[in-house]
């Protein structure tokens, strides 16, 4: 197979702790393709994009280099490697942080306890920025997986690693002294030129993105009121800009809808309910433009 220059490459991670939420925000976008297990890349039907599946340590130098034209990484990734690309969206998944670990008996207690003694990590410009800001000296060693089996082998006396529901860690007996970063997936693109077509594709993706992730922020939130209770319920509801009112059948009720930050949402209800507002609904939004 050989791919076409004019069709617009988007790096996804091959498999992985971001390859499902992904392909999830690509598919909700309205994307249309199909992948199976072995496929290293995929033909979108209705946009000229090919979807190319990489180790997520390639995507930033693959993006970097022109190769591909758009990805999807974790942050992580593109602050150790420096790469030389845009960050274009945080797509707010995938979180993680990067953390130094220790085995649950060391007898290191603080982050001055690590001096001379050895770290494992595949994060090694990271963990060293970190530790000089600190003043530490310990001894790196540079590890491309499993890192957290490093202290059972005493190849270490700790690890630098990602941490994201912390399985890994608990498996291995080790715990968290200090995290040093926070990540999660972010779109990327390729500096330099674009063609027009290419151009109009990455706007109309950052476009739906957005609206995707601004509907997924944020919930519908409807009640019927009293009109004379309206300046009371008013305090409590974050409204994107102003509140829709409309008029009940019954006199002086009212109903009150409005676009409420999802974090806020049960807080909001609970206050509303409080203040006699009846028939309190919460609906998803899909998909959102403000
Ligand atoms: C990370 C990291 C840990 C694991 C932590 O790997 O290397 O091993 O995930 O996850 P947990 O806290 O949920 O157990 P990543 O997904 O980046 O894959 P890779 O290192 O193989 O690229
Ligand atoms: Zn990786």
């Amino acid at each position: 197979m050989k791919f076409n220059g004019s069709t617009l490459k988007f790096a996804i991670q091959k498999k992985g702790r971001l390859l499902n939420s992904s392909l999830d925000l690509l598919r909700r976008i309205g994307l249309d393709f199909e992948i199976s297990e072995n496929k290293l890349s995929s033909r979108v039907r209705n946009f000229d994009i090919d979807l190319i599946f990489l180790r997520d340590d390639d995507i930033p130098e693959y993006v970097e280099d022109g190769v591909c034209d758009l990805g999807i990484v974790g942050q992580n990734i593109i602050e150790e490697r420096q790469a030389d690309i845009g960050i274009i969206e945080k797509l707010g998944f995938g979180r993680c942080q990067l953390a130094i670990a220790i085995p649950k008996s060391s007898s290191i207690k603080k982050l001055q306890d690590l001096n001379g003694k050895r770290l494992a990590t595949s994060y090694p410009r990271l963990l060293e920025q970190f530790l000089n800001k600190q003043k530490v000296k310990a001894t790196m060693v540079e590890l491309h997986g499993s890192v957290e089996l490093a202290p059972a082998l005493q190849v270490a006396e700790g690890i630098c690693d990602l941490v994201s529901t912390g399985a890994t860690l608990k498996l291995n007996g080790l715990k968290i002294l200090q995290t040093i970063f926070d990540s999660q997936a972010v779109l990327i693109k390729k500096y330099g030129f674009l063609s027009p077509a290419k151009k109009l594709i990455i706007n109309q993706l950052l476009l739906r993105i957005k609206a995707s992730l601004f509907g997924q922020n944020n919930k519908y939130l409807l009640m019927n009121a009293s009109r004379k209770i309206l300046p009371q319920l008013l305090q409590f509801i974050p409204a994107l800009k102003s509140p829709t009112i409309t008029p009940l059948a019954a006199p002086d009720m009212i109903a009150i809808h409005s676009v409420v930050p999802a974090k806020q949402v049960w807080e909001v209800m609970a206050k509303v309910k409080n203040c006699g507002a009846s028939g309190i609904l919460v609906l998803p939004i899909e998909n959102m433009m403000p």
